[in-house]
């Protein structure tokens, strides 16, 4: 095959938008003749870097690979397929996948028949396609996050034909409904609420590797948590870059207030969203969030920056006088939630005034945990060609002033559950210890505690008995 045969992705034509409504794809899937068990006796290994939306996605994947009889493993050495389902969101997460990458060299040399494949928000960058196939050769197929569905018949390409295969779609995007799913956990689940984003923050590659914001139909995603509720899951998140936007496309009034609601009402134990951007967070969902007891008293609230110069070259279109009503109104009428952020230092001549506004509404704020990033520049975006004069080793300072009040507030917020009872669902024994299980409480803190008869997906009562910055010890409160 040569190398324009390739369908390879384009960063301009990903940047379009039109005004028309996703369509839905309700066809069955369907596994053409040709690659029905092509992976009878094959093993795949999967790996999933970024966000929950690419987390879902491998679920989606793996559901594909099973009905094609793959069967799932967690050894790379002996995989057949090894399969990288990729993040694009900052420099530091793709060297991460270029180094793997590299690394499998080894393991081609090994066994010339193991197919190696890119997918993910990489393979949408036009720059990482190109280097890839410059550099890469161990690489057997690229396909997008619009190509999941086209996954049988690639994989067939690749493994029968024994050539390169690429294919990678700029398009808007559609809805596919009946992509076969194989869920990593069996007590919660991610669901799908909306795909895409068009916010465009400035800074951003996320509206370019995942195309416009197009949301499923309200009946669709209820009849999905209905299902899940009958399968014994306890808990869903729903799953959107901006879940505030949820059904403009479709053009519902408080399209996200009504959904949350549907959801809550299926009785489910725990309803989680995120993420939640400042803007278009209406007071309809906020009364829905109060209302129901099983939506979680936890909201992730991205701040980005607290300098209004700041926030408008990034685009987020609200102003640090903006958020601060917001997060006062949220945290006045639901009870005792938590507040997590996502924070971004040394975004593009970002001056030292500008760093101590943050560091203001972080003070004022004081949430229970910040993620927080050092501005990383995604080719493509307006950001990527900024003029910024502030060294690096100035936003690493930046990085750790911040992080240091961060932990502060953390452990404040930790101290309080000190003594109390909280009720924990059991993701499992710990990763540390074996005689220590974890899991969430409502407010999304990670408890680990001893107990015994312990199963995950219970949900237990754990009383607090000492409090780190970033989670809690406690023991089981027996029956
Ligand atoms: N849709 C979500 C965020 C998805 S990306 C939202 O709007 O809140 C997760 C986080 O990564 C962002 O909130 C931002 O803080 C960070 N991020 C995104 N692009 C980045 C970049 N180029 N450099 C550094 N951090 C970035
Ligand atoms: Fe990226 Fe902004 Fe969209 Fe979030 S809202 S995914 S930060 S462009
Ligand atoms: Fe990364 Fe793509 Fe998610 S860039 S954060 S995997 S949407």
């Amino acid at each position: 095959m040569k190398k324009n045969e390739y369908e390879l992705p384009s960063i301009e034509q990903a940047r379009k938008r039109d005004k028309n409504r996703a369509a839905i794809e309700r066809g069955l899937f369907e596994i053409p003749d040709e690659c029905r068990n092509i992976g009878y006796g094959r093993k795949y290994y999967l790996r999933t870097y970024g966000c929950q939306a690419n987390q879902r996605d491998s679920e989606t994947i793996a559901g594909i690979l099973d009905e094609l009889a793959y069967t799932a493993s967690d050894n790379i050495n002996e995989a057949d397929l090894i399969l990288l389902n990729t993040c694009a969101i900052r420099k530091n997460a793709e060297d991460k996948v270029f180094g793997e990458i590299g690394a499998l060299k080894k393991l081609k040399r090994e066994n010339p028949d193991l197919i190696i494949a890119v997918s993910g928000c990489m393979a949408q960058e036009e720059g990482v396609v190109n280097k890839l196939l410059a550099q890469y050769p161990q690489v057997d197929l690229i396909f997008g996050t619009h190509n999941i569905y086209n996954l049988p018949k690639l994989l067939f390409e690749a493994l029968m034909a024994k050539e390169k295969v690429v294919e990678v779609f700029s398009k808007q995007g559609e809805i596919y409904e009946s992509l076969p799913t194989t869920r990593f956990l069996k007590h919660k689940a991610w669901v799908n609420i909306a795909y895409g984003c068009d916010k465009f923050c400035t800074y951003c590659i996320v509206p370019y590797t995942r195309g416009k914001e197009r949301s499923r139909l309200v009946e669709d995603i209820v009849s999905e948590v209905r299902q899940l509720v009958d399968e014994g899951y306890k808990e869903v998140c729903l799953l959107g870059q901006n879940v505030n936007a949820y059904g403009r496309d479709l053009k519902l009034e408080n399209g996200f207030a009504t959904l949350l609601e549907e959801v809550a009402k299926t009785g489910i134990d725990r309803v989680r969203f995120m993420t939640s951007h400042p803007w278009n967070f209406d007071d309809e969902t906020i009364d829905v969030i109060a209302k129901y007891p099983n939506i979680m008293p936890y909201i992730h609230l991205p701040l980005q920056s607290g300098n209004d110069e700041i926030l408008r070259r990034m685009n987020r279109r609200y102003t640090k006088e903006d958020y601060l009503k917001l997060f006062d109104k949220l945290k006045a009428k639901i009870k005792n939630c938590a507040f997590t952020t996502d924070i971004i230092v040394g975004f593009p001549n970002e001056s030292d005034e500008a760093f101590k506004d943050t560091l203001d509404v972080v003070d004022y704020c004081k949430f229970d945990n910040a993620f927080t990033f050092i501005f990383s520049p995604r080719e493509g975006t307006p950001a990527y060609s900024m003029e910024d004069s502030i060294s690096a080793e100035v936003k690493e300072e930046r990085l750790q002033i911040l992080n240091a009040k961060v932990a502060e507030y953390a452990l404040m917020h930790n101290k309080a559950f000190e003594g109390q009872v909280v009720e924990v669902l059991v993701d499992g024994e710990s990763k540390r210890n074996k005689k220590v299980y974890s899991g969430y409480t409502k407010e999304n803190k990670l408890v680990n505690f001893t107990g015994k008869n312990v199963n995950v997906g219970d949900l237990v009562n754990v009383k607090i008995t000492k409090a780190m910055s970033f989670s809690l010890n406690g023991e089981l409160v027996e029956e």
